[in-house]
């Protein structure tokens, strides 16, 4: 039934009122890191977030009293995760002292902020201490501080600040990439996340993890983890097809809390992100590999659609990350996954800005045209369509499909879905190109698609394949 009902569910999403509107305004969280030398005031950032953008969380990873002031003065609305190095923990856990440790902390670091109008919902307490870096003390810290600094928010007055901590994914054992194998690594399942994820069960905060894709991708499967088109993976226990890595990972970590009797914890995405740049000859990293990742993530945790697991649930995600940190040491890449550029236009169009606000100041990789949100849809039964041109180029034609899944529901064209017969490039293209312009309210110049595109007045629905009007 499951199945089934997945794919019913992706039908819907296709042709129901979500792609009519073309890009939904769809909140979203993102990381604020500022290891960099070139990037605007906090007020600044704050403000454009606030009034330009739909992104409605941030993550610092500190408590800088200036950027929660910042906040606190121009982004009331926007909700803040406040990180806690990972050096002060082990204070919090003292037994006979960690809780006043952590009161001490709280109403140094926060209340005065919070009072001023910061909306701090969510603290921190370290950085993936379970690994890839194991520091044995921090690891025995953990859970203790984290129950500690939710009593000192109880005591101080800030119940509506809950505490987690974000984990990388190796908390998870190896395994072969298919969902119902997943579970903890031994060592950690019971000893420290089950009574983590009781904490969690018993305070209302989810377990946080940071999933990226981007470290576990190859030339072979790029498709599958940047959400393009793909033959996908199978799972034989589920009978469930995993068309991206991202909602395999998802998948994963609600199947190992499930083993350990936790299957109703929230889960929530601390960091998931792409790189537009990386080593050279590096294959797969580009503005339109991470603008294709962030808008599939996007559309999973924000938008209803969920995993297959979890359909219809949201996560709370922070997209990592706001800026490109330039002073950041590392990889190339570790300095340049920003979403936006310093003077605030974004790297490649993500549909985060507002109506209204500008999208097409900055190099966008996109073909023509770049997306305009229509205030006046018209009414649907339009009469006119948007096809492929015969015999247009392949090349361009993948990149439209590329292009325009950044915005609309590919199911359809993906195996299993209504459109996916015939499997060419034609006729794939033909399908998202019509969602795309039909999406963005019918204007000729939306079925351009550098010279590929043709509007016709014929529906070229076919058998299952019914094609937006
Ligand atoms: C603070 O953030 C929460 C959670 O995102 C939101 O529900 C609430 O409305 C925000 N508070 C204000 C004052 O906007
Ligand atoms: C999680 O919390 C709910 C109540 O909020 C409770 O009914 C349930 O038994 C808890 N689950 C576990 C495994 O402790
Ligand atoms: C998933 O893919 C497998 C192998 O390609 C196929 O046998 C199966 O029918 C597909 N299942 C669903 C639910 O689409």
């Amino acid at each position: 039934m499951l199945p089934l009902l997945l794919f019913l569910l992706a039908a819907a999403a296709a042709s129901g009122p979500a792609a009519a509107q073309g890009l939904p305004p769809l909140p979203i969280g993102v990381n604020y890191g500022a290891n960099a030398d070139n990037l605007p005031s906090p007020a600044a950032v704050a403000t454009f977030l606030a009034t330009k953008t739909t992104v409605n969380r941030v993550k610092l990873f500190d408590a800088n009293p200036a950027f929660l002031d910042a906040f606190a003065a121009n982004a009331p609305a926007i909700s803040i995760a406040v990180s806690i190095p990972n050096s002060a923990l082990p204070a919090f856990a003292d037994r006979a002292a960690g809780l006043d440790a952590a009161r001490g902390w709280v109403r140094d670091n926060l209340a005065a902020h919070v009072a001023a109008g910061a909306n701090v919902t969510l603290l921190l307490a370290g950085n993936e201490i379970l690994g890839p870096t194991v520091v044995p003390d921090l690891v025995v810290a953990l859970l203790p501080a984290m129950r500690r600094l939710h009593q000192a928010l109880q005591l101080e007055g800030l119940p509506q600040v809950r505490v987690t901590t974000p984990h990388y994914l190796g908390i998870l054992a190896p395994s072969d990439g298919i969902p119902s194998n997943a579970r903890f690594r031994p060592g950690l399942d019971a000893k420290v996340l089950a009574p983590m994820l009781r904490f969690h069960n018993d305070t209302g905060s989810p377990l946080m993890v940071n999933a990226y894709p981007y470290f576990s991708y190859n030339a072979q499967n790029l498709n599958y983890a940047v959400f393009r088109p793909n033959a996908g993976v199978y799972d034989p226990a589920t009978k469930l097809n995993y068309t991206s890595m991202f909602d395999a990972q998802m998948d994963a970590i609600y199947t190992a809390m499930k083993k350990l009797g936790f299957g109703d914890v929230q889960i929530a995405v601390g960091e998931a992100g792409w790189p537009t740049q990386a080593e050279p000859g590096q294959v797969g990293v580009g503005p339109e590999e991470a603008r294709d990742f962030n808008a599939g993530m996007i559309r999973v945790c924000s938008g209803g659609k969920g995993t297959p697991l979890m359909p219809g649930k949201t996560f709370e995600t922070y997209i990592f990350s706001l800026f490109d940190e330039n002073q950041k040491p590392g990889p190339i890449a570790e300095r340049n996954f920003g979403i936006f550029n310093p003077d605030f236009t974004p790297k490649y169009d993500l549909g985060l800005l507002r109506d209204g606000s500008s999208a097409s100041a900055s190099p966008n990789p996109s073909p023509n045209p770049s997306p305009k949100p229509s205030p006046n849809p018209s009414p649907s039964g339009g009469g006119k369509w948007c096809v492929a041109k015969a015999g247009a180029d392949a090349t361009t034609l993948q990149n439209n499909i590329n292009y325009a899944c950044g915005f609309v529901d590919c199911k359809p064209i993906q195996s299993g879905g209504g459109c996916f017969d015939p499997n060419n490039v034609q006729s794939h293209a033909s399908f998202v190109m019509n969602t795309y312009y039909q999406a963005n309210g019918r204007h000729d110049s939306d079925c351009d698609f550098k010279g590929t595109g043709m509007v016709i007045s014929k529906d070229p629905s076919y058998g299952g394949c019914k094609y937006v009007s």
